[in-house]
């Protein structure tokens, strides 16, 4: 113990210019037993190293399909749990930092979700009447108990097509952890305001009446993401007010008045693909995470597009950031000694049903 929290030590003194060569000949000496996987809102310096990159919905496919021994995912915990529970036996999946979770996958807890279904049972028959659908989001159990009560996993590149199948099983919709994405995916599919309540977790009840329960569509869980919610309808207004012409684009995490006020609301693949596709000379307004759009604006800039984050204020997210090379570099020179670390192993148990409901998505998508 005292030996590794030495070399860990040691390694974080090292630049990250060092690192970056040692990164690259670890994953030369390991080949085709290594693929990193790497979320758009990674740092540079560690983002440059994915050999695949993409949304939580790329990667989860990508984790399926994947042949290789070791999948190093950098990213955040409840995608490396995806990355695990999606793979083949022999297959191990590394999260280079486990303190990198995600603020909104802890909103919501087992324990909270079985205390909703059982007081909502006060009211109706929620195995009769509610889909359960957690957004990926969310820990291991949360899509275990999805998956046992007739539920399914969405993520924000696919909320509508998932709400669809959902309403096509049952009347109601409980949606977790997100308030966000649930209201501004409903109102897209046509439900008004009106009939998606929230659930306050902290409440009995979710601290509504039988009769909101009864007539709503969707009950949304009372859960946000940190980095979105600084996101704000004056900010837009006062860009546009600079830039009458520029576009806006926002991550449906981002509130419902941010994402009316948006031209584009869409999953981090959508907003990168958005922006690529358009005309030179465009000016874009964007809310969602600083890397990516710190990324973009480097990107596009030769292009004469013109790429703006939308907060005055920084709004990273901190717990992707804990990724960075010294201990990416850290996790592949442990695979090429020999040595697992940081291994991401979800209870089998708890693996199989989460696994179905991810199985439902992704045959949706
Ligand atoms: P995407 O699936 O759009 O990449 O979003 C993941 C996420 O955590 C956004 O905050
Ligand atoms: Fe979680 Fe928000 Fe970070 Fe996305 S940006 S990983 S939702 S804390």
């Amino acid at each position: 113990m005292v030996a590794k929290a030495a070399v860990i030590k040691q390694q974080i003194q090292l630049s990250d210019a060092e690192c970056d060569a040692r990164i690259r000949a670890a994953k030369k000496t390991l080949g085709e037993r290594l693929v990193i996987l790497g979320h758009h809102y990674q740092r540079e310096e560690v983002f440059r190293h994915a050999d695949i990159s993409g949304d939580s919905l790329k990667l989860s496919y990508q984790a399926a399909q994947s042949e290789a021994e070791y999948i190093v995912f950098c990213g955040v915990h409840f995608m490396a749990e995806v990355a695990d529970i999606l793979s083949r036996p022999g297959q191990a999946v590394i999260l280079p930092d486990l303190a990198a979770g995600c603020s909104l996958a802890d909103m919501a807890n087992l324990a909270k979700v079985e205390r909703a279904w059982r007081d909502l049972s006060s009211v109706l028959d929620p195995d009769q009447q509610i889909t359960p659908v957690t957004y990926i989001n969310s820990a291991a159990d949360l899509k275990a108990f999805c998956g046992s009560h007739g539920g399914i996993v969405c993520t924000s590149s696919n909320a509508r097509k998932i709400l669809d199948w959902s309403f096509a099983q049952r009347e109601k919709v409980l949606f977790f952890p997100d308030e966000h994405l649930g209201r501004n995916t409903g109102y897209a599919m046509g439900i008004p305001l009106n009939e998606m309540v929230v659930w306050d977790f902290n409440q009995p009840l979710g601290g509504l009446t039988p009769e909101q329960i009864n007539s709503a569509k969707i009950i949304l869980w009372k859960g946000f993401c940190s980095v979105h919610q600084m996101f704000q309808p004056a900010h837009i207004d006062r860009f546009l007010e600079k830039y009458p012409d520029a576009k806006v684009i926002s991550h449906p995490e981002a509130s419902f008045e941010v994402c009316q006020k948006s031209d584009y609301v869409g999953s981090t693949s959508f907003i990168v693909k958005t922006i690529a596709d358009s005309a030179p000379g465009t000016r874009w307004l964007v809310g969602t995470e600083l890397n990516l759009v710190k990324r973009l604006h480097e990107t596009y800039k030769h292009e004469g597009k013109s790429v703006h984050f939308m907060s005055p204020t920084i709004c990273m997210c901190s717990t992707m950031f804990r990724i960075d090379p010294q201990q990416l570099m850290w996790a592949l020179e442990s695979l090429v000694e020999g040595r697992i670390v940081n291994r991401i192993c979800v209870p089998e148990r708890e693996s199989t049903r989460a696994k179905h409901a991810l199985e439902r998505m992704l045959t949706i998508s």
